[in-house]
Order: C-alpha cells, then structure tokens, then sequence
C-alpha cells in the first residue's frame, strides 16, 4: 500500500529548527520559528505559568476526561479576555467557545465548521500569509484564494488592493485576516482600515475569521484585539481562532480556542453543537494542561498582573529589538532601507530580499530565516545585532 508513497520537503518553517539545531557556528542566529526568546536566546517558562503548575500538581485529584468543549471556565475567561467584559456579543450572549488544541486546531475547526454550513464557499487568504494558513484551511476541503496585502519589496501594505479584491467577492465567503502582529509582515491595519474592511464586510455579506495568535505582543492586550471587538460587535457571524502559545509562552502544551459568532443565541448554539462534533471525529478532546494552566492565571489577580507584566516586557524587548535592528543597519547601510522594521508589529518583519539570497545567509553566514525572507525579530539580541547587519548586507552588497 505505502510502497509508492514520495517523502514530502520539510515544512519550511519547522524544518529550520533541526537545521539549526544540526549547526556547529558559533556565530549562528536563529530568526526561523517563532518563539519568543530572551536575551540570552532562551524561551523561558513565564513565571505566572510556573506557579500555575506547581498549583496544578498540588490540586489535581483526577485525570478523567474533561469534556470535547473543554474546560468551561477556561472557555469563559478567553472570551472574555479576547472580547472584553463588555461586549454586546457576551451580552447578547451570541458566542460560544471550545477549547483547542493550540490555534491551528482552532484554525482547522473553523474551516470544517465554514464546510460544515457552507462547503461551496470561498476563504480569502491574505498573501502573503503564515504558511500553514493553505494547509490548514485547505486540507478541510474549502477553496482558497488569495487577495494582496503586503509588498516585501516596497514594504508597503497594499490595502487598496486588498479592497478591490474583497469587493469583488461573492456573499457568504470567508475572509481570513490577521487580527494583529501580521505573519510573516508584521504589517497590521490601522484603526480606520479596519473600520474600512468592516464596511466592506458589511456591504458584501462576508464573514470574517480572525487568527489572534500574537494578542499582547503588538501594541498591547487589549489594542491588538481592536479589530475583533470591531468586526463581531458589528457583524452578524463571526470566527475567531485564538492562541495561547505565544503570549503564555505554551507553544508546546497546545492551547487555544475557536469562538464561534452567530446572529442569535440559537444560532450560536448550533454552531457550538457541530464544533463539538467536529472536535469528537477529529481528536476527541483538547490536551487539558495547558488551558489549566491559562485559566489558572485569568482567574486570580495576582496572577493575571503577573501575566500582564511578563506579557509587557516580552513586547518590550521585541519593540527595543525592532528599534535596534533598524539602528544597527542605518548606521552599517548608511540608509534608511531597512527602517521599515521598526514600525512593523508583533515577531516578524519581511526582509525583502529573494530566496536565493535568503539560502546564502544561512549557508555563508550562519543566519537563519524562512525562505520567503520572514525573519523572528525576537532572535535578534544586543550581541548578534551586530554581525546579523553585517551578514544582511554582505549577501546584498557581495
Ligand atoms: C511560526 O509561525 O513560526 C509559528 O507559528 C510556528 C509554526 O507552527 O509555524
């Protein structure tokens, strides 16, 4: 049976990390996956999460199943965190959440239940966009196309173009946008844009599903869900994939959620009830530490002002990172080229530069991004920043 099955390349993003792993320089910079790293270029475990688990190992008296929907209070506290308390969506009591195993579970969830209601329609996909975005949503049996968002090359967002792209779609697609810290540009929408793109979404009957998986690492906890408070408070229908990996610092526990939007609270429970369907015929149910562990931290004050400080200085130093890439380069460059990167939002920054040149940084110089040139601008530290300006621009200027 499995005799004529050809291996698959790597996965473009994930593959890099044994690469890196596998090379012996001392000079090597590791820009690829993205994990938060500290100065020292670790990814600690946040000290809010610790003192979550240790209260976990003290309280636990069972590991029976949960339920497929999750922890109920883990459910109730992302709403919350990622709607605000006051939300007429909460009021209305038009939403329901199921917990997940981290955002692509989410992501995957959502587009079997987009299939689910209405498996002829389109998802529209940023482009460029986070590289398991066309698996995840694809591998569900959707069709995906593409509408322009980002010019690597300009490093200008190409919103009027995204516009006329979405104009042009049919009622009751899909569109797919990143809540904030964009991946792989960085580059987000603006207050008024998103206000555009909800008149337009309103205009068209299109239903947006928002990814929020850098919430806190843009401009702040509750700025970068500006566009989600927006666009369901507005809309009728609404998706929003949450993860939980990146600013609890939980990648591999998996945590996450789906929150499903519907026009009224009958609705939204029959969205709830084919989630938890799906959920049943694909894992069963959630990995329960990890959301233990987030709504452990949610619920107590303390903790939660823990979380918050840990949050802000995770941003912080990615913030300081992208002023001192861009300073480091002008002063190398003697040009504002590059001063793009620190304007942009979140992990990541597009260099701008082909895959070629892209292949000959991490060949020749031991630095490593993905191939479309996306680097992780929290692996940039005071003590790389100075070779990794150098290297940039030995392979541009060789
Ligand atoms: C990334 O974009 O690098 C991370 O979200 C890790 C992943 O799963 O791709």
């Amino acid at each position: 049976m499995f005799q004529d099955l050809n291996a698959l390349p790597e996965d473009s993003i994930l593959g890099l990390m044994g690469k890196f792993r596998a090379d012996l320089s001392r000079d090597k910079v590791d820009l690829g996956v993205g994990v938060f790293r500290d100065e020292a270029g670790n990814t600690p475990v946040l000290e809010c999460v610790r003192r979550a688990e240790a209260q976990i190992l003290r309280d636990q008296t069972t590991k029976s199943y949960v339920a497929p929907a999750g922890r109920a209070e883990f459910n109730a506290l992302v709403q919350s965190l990622v709607l605000g308390d006051q939300h007429p969506v909460i009021a209305g009591n038009r939403s329901r959440t199921v917990q997940s195993p981290g955002g692509c579970g989410a992501l995957r969830l959502g587009a079997e239940l987009i299939k689910a209601a209405a498996a002829q329609s389109v998802v529209q996909v940023s482009d460029p966009t986070w590289g398991n975005h066309l698996p995840l949503l694809g591998g569900a049996g959707l069709k995906l196309q593409r509408y322009p968002y980002y010019d690597a090359a300009t490093h200008q967002l190409k919103f009027d173009a995204m516009m006329e792209a979405l104009e042009r779609c049919n009622p009751g697609d899909v569109v797919l946008l990143h809540a904030c810290c964009h991946n792989p540009s960085g580059a987000d929408l603006s207050p008024p844009q998103w206000g555009a793109v909800l008149s337009l979404l309103q205009r068209r009957r299109l239903v947006p599903f928002l990814d929020l998986a850098y919430q806190g690492f843009g401009e702040g906890r509750d700025a970068d869900a500006y566009g989600v408070r927006l666009l369901s408070g507005e809309l009728p229908e609404a998706l929003v994939a949450v993860s939980f990996s990146k600013n609890f610092g939980l990648y591999r526990e998996r945590v996450g959620a789906l929150i499903a939007i519907g026009g009224d609270p009958a609705k939204a429970d029959a969205m709830q009830s084919h989630m938890l369907q799906i959920a049943r015929s694909i894992y069963s149910m959630p990995p329960d530490h990890g959301a233990a562990v987030v709504a452990g931290i949610l619920s107590d004050a303390a903790q939660r002002q823990l979380w918050e400080a840990e949050l802000g200085q995770m941003r912080g130093r990615i913030q300081s990172m992208r002023r001192l890439l861009a300073a480091t380069l002008r002063q190398k460059s003697g040009s504002g080229r590059f001063d793009f990167i620190q304007t942009q939002h979140g992990m990541f920054s597009l260099l701008g530069i082909p895959a070629p040149l892209v292949l000959r940084l991490r060949e020749q110089h031991h630095v490593y991004m993905v191939p479309d040139g996306r680097m992780n601008i929290a692996g940039v530290t005071p003590q790389n920043v100075g070779y990794l300006a150098e290297s940039i621009l030995a392979v541009l200027n060789p």
